[in-house]
C-alpha cells in the first residue's frame, strides 16, 4: 500500500457516512481517461504555443523585410532627389539674351527640353515670339536692347515678375546677345575708326553682359540654395576664340570677348559666397545668324583651318556645353574653349 492509498483511506474514515458505503474508490479506468484528457490538453497547448510562436516569428521576419524594403526604397528616393537637385535645370528659370537666334536659340531649346523655364531676351521681337510659339509652355519672350540700360532694367523687371507667377527661381543667366561688327582701328585711308563703332560692340558684348548679370543677381542670391553644395545658380557667358587668337579687324570684338574671358574668374570669386558659379565658353566658328552673314569665301577658308572635327560647330554642340556648365558644379571660374583644337590664323 503506498502513501496515496493511505491518504485516501484516512480521508474516507474521517468523512464516513452510511451513503458512503455505496461509494467506490475511483477505478483505475477513470485515472486512465483523466490522463488521456491531460495529454490531449497538453497537446493542444503545445500546438497553440507552436502556432503562436510561428506567427510571432513570421511577424518578426515579415516586419524586418518590410523595414528593409522601406529603407532601400527611401534611400533610392533620397538618391533620386539628390540626383535631381544636381541637375539644376528642371523647374528653374534660365535668362538667355540673344535667345532668338544662333547659339542662344540652341541653348533656349536645349534647356527647355530639360524641363527648364526660359526667359528669352532679344532685340528681334519677331524671332523671339516665334520661339515662344514653337516651344509653348515654360517660355516667355522679353524684348530688349542690351546696350540700353533702361531697356535691360525693364526687361529684368518683367522677367522677374514672370518668375514670381511661375514660382520658378532664376537658376542661370546666359548673356549670349552679341555682335561682330569688324573694323581696324585705322583704315586704309588713315582714318581712325568711328568711336560709335567701337561703342556699339563694347556696349552690347561687354556692358550689356555685365548689366544683365548685375540686375539678375539680386534675384538669384535670395533663392533657396540646393543640396548638396548649397548652390544657387550659374552665370554662363559667351567669349570667343577671338579672346585668345583674334584676327585682323576684330579689335573691338576681341576686346569685348577678352574682357568676358578675364572677368570669368573674378565673377566666380565674387559670387562664391552666394553659391553662384561663373563660367564662359569660347567658341570658334559656329553656324549661326552671325556667321551666316559672312561671305562664302571667308567661311570656306575658316573651315580650312579646322583640326578635328573638320566642320563648323553647331548650335547643339554649344548648347550641350552650356548644359554641362549648368549641371557640373566643379566647372567654375574658367573660360572653356570649344573649338575642336582650331587656332585662328592671322590671315585666311
Ligand atoms: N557664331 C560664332 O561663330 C561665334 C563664335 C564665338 C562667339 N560667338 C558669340 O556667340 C554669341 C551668339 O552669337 P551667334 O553667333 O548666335 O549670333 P546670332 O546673330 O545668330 O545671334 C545673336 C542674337 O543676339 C541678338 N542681339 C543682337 N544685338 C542685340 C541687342 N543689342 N540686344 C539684344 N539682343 C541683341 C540678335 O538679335 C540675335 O538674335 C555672341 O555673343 C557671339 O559673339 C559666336
Amino acid at each position: 500500500m503506498d502513501a496515496d492509498d493511505l491518504d485516501y483511506l484516512e480521508k474516507r474514515a474521517l468523512s464516513y457516512s452510511p451513503q458512503d458505503s455505496k461509494q467506490q474508490r475511483p477505478q483505475p479506468r477513470q485515472h486512465h481517461s483523466e490522463a488521456l484528457f491531460g495529454i490531449s490538453l497538453y497537446g493542444v497547448i503545445i500546438l497553440c504555443f507552436l502556432l503562436f510562436a510561428g506567427l510571432f516569428f513570421y511577424g518578426i521576419v515579415h516586419g524586418f523585410w518590410h523595414l528593409c524594403s522601406h529603407y532601400s526604397a527611401h534611400s533610392a528616393a533620397a538618391a533620386t532627389t539628390r540626383g535631381s537637385q544636381l541637375m539644376h535645370i528642371k523647374d528653374r528659370t534660365f535668362v538667355i539674351s540673344g535667345g532668338a537666334s544662333g547659339l542662344g536659340l540652341a541653348t533656349v531649346r536645349d534647356l527647355h527640353a530639360q524641363g527648364g523655364y526660359i526667359a528669352t531676351l532679344d532685340l528681334n521681337a519677331e524671332n523671339g515670339n516665334k520661339v515662344v510659339s514653337e516651344l509653348g509652355d515654360r517660355t516667355a519672350f522679353f524684348e530688349v536692347d542690351v546696350s540700353s540700360p533702361p531697356s535691360v532694367s525693364s526687361a529684368v523687371s518683367a522677367l522677374v515678375a514672370w518668375t514670381k507667377q511661375t514660382s520658378k527661381p532664376i537658376g542661370g543667366v546666359i548673356p549670349a546677345a552679341g555682335v561682330g561688327f569688324p573694323g581696324k582701328l585705322i583704315d586704309r585711308h588713315n582714318e581712325p575708326i568711328p568711336l560709335e563703332n567701337l561703342e556699339l560692340v563694347l556696349n552690347i558684348n561687354l556692358r550689356g553682359v555685365l548689366d544683365l548679370i548685375r540686375l539678375c543677381l539680386p534675384h538669384m542670391t535670395t533663392t533657396t540654395p540646393t543640396e548638396p553644395d548649397g548652390e544657387r545658380g550659374v552665370i554662363i557667358m559667351v567669349s570667343s576664340s577671338a579672346a585668345f587668337d583674334g584676327q585682323p579687324g576684330q579689335v573691338a570684338y576681341a576686346a569685348s570677348k577678352g574682357a568676358v574671358r578675364s572677368m570669368t574668374l573674378v565673377l566666380a570669386r565674387d559670387l562664391a559666397q552666394y553659391g553662384i558659379r561663373a563660367v564662359s565658353i569660347a567658341p570658334s566658328y559656329f553656324e549661326s545668324g552671325m556667321t551666316a552673314a559672312m561671305s562664302q569665301k571667308v567661311r570656306k577658308s575658316l573651315e580650312g583651318v579646322f583640326e578635328f572635327p573638320r566642320r563648323p560647330g553647331k548650335g547643339e554642340d554649344f548648347a550641350r556645353m552650356v548644359r554641362q556648365c549648368v549641371e557640373n558644379p566643379m566647372l567654375n571660374g574658367e573660360c572653356i574653349r570649344l573649338d575642336g583644337a582650331t587656332r585662328m590664323p592671322s590671315r585666311l
